[in-house]
């Protein structure tokens, strides 16, 4: 592995992130997370005049395929910030897919009119498609039940911001295990680190075993809550994924398997953290969100910021 430490404070180092695709986190070592999360920090401390100039003159086109709230205004938000214009299509309903155009073509033609591509589908392998298609960097926003590479990137920045530092915690994540790709690219982020992972969940939600075969650090598996709540740093709460079951029986026997409440606040560490990457259904009640470890919300505002890191790397060679 490339161990070179790098340091954005020096003018001319190289920025491994330029007019790179972002698939999967996989593709990024840990020096290049830190350099990542570093740098958000930086940007955090800009005046917003200086960041206005990081992407001034450059376009941001999202393709969304599946439905998104954080997202996708997360990073018109964050392009917007950093001088940048943004412009998109939201499902392909009004657009010329709904003629039969193919997704080949409408990639390739997005790709003329933008400077980075952010695009969300339903399909496994669909970012990586489009990437090879696309000549501009592409940043895959979620595909299929495959990966969401953005989101462990802030879900990382969270953990670090709010507990100082990754290495040493012990990490559970509960719920929909199966379908939710956020616990695939968290997983895979989370194993750069020194870290003890449990994953919670019903048997026929459990992790699927495939995908986790590369992994360096053992993982450990459970059922009941109960077992390990108290020991968590970090409860990293997932929805059940209703659109990915193949039966609606199948989703009702599982639906509200785990809730986070007020009552099982008392049974977690006084310094523990609760995250989520939204949106949540009903496995977080809402008398939770008032209680000083409830650090969802704070998360899609580290968001924000590592999106806006993200993309004034991808941008610019020198910063
Ligand atoms: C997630 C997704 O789309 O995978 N949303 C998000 O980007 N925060 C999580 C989800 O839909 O459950």
């Amino acid at each position: 592995m490339n161990s070179i430490k790098y340091s954005f404070f020096v003018a001319d180092c190289m920025n491994p992130f330029y007019n790179r695709d972002v698939i999967s986190v996989n593709d990024f070592s840990k020096d290049e997370l830190e350099l990542l999360f570093r740098y958000a920090d930086k940007i955090g401390d800009m005046s917003k005049v200086e960041r206005l100039e990081l992407a001034r003159g450059s376009i941001l086109a999202y393709a969304f395929f599946e439905p998104s709230t954080r997202t996708r205004l997360g990073f018109e938000a964050a392009m917007l910030s950093i001088g940048g214009s943004t412009l998109g299509m939201l499902g392909s309903k009004s657009t010329s897919m709904e003629k039969g155009e193919s997704i080949k073509d409408t990639i390739r033609v997005i790709d003329l009119y933008a400077d980075i591509i952010v695009m969300r589908h339903y399909l496994d392998g669909s970012a990586r498609f489009a990437a090879e298609i696309a000549s501009h960097p592409l940043i895959n926003a979620g595909s299929g039940m495959e990966e969401h590479p953005t989101q462990a990137m802030l879900d990382l920045y969270t953990i670090q911001k709010e507990k100082g530092s990754i290495d040493g915690l012990r990490i559970g994540i509960v719920g929909d295990l199966k379908y939710a790709r956020t616990v695939y690219s968290l997983i895979y982020a989370l194993d750069k680190y020194d870290v003890r992972l449990d994953l919670i969940s019903p048997n026929e939600l459990s992790i699927r075993k495939e995908y986790i075969t590369n992994l360096k650090h053992q993982v450990y598996e459970h059922e009941r809550l109960d077992d390990v709540i108290n020991e968590l740093d970090i409860i990293y709460v997932t929805r059940i994924q209703k659109e990915r079951f193949p039966d609606e029986q199948e989703y009702m026997r599982v639906k509200g398997s785990y809730v986070i409440d007020k009552k099982i606040l008392d049974n977690i560490k006084s310094d523990a953290i609760i995250m989520h990457p939204l949106p949540r259904i009903d496995e977080i009640k809402y008398e939770v969100d008032n209680d000083k470890r409830a650090a969802y919300f704070r998360q899609v505002k580290y968001g924000k910021d590592i999106k806006a890191a993200l993309l004034a790397l991808i941008i610019n060679e020198y910063i």
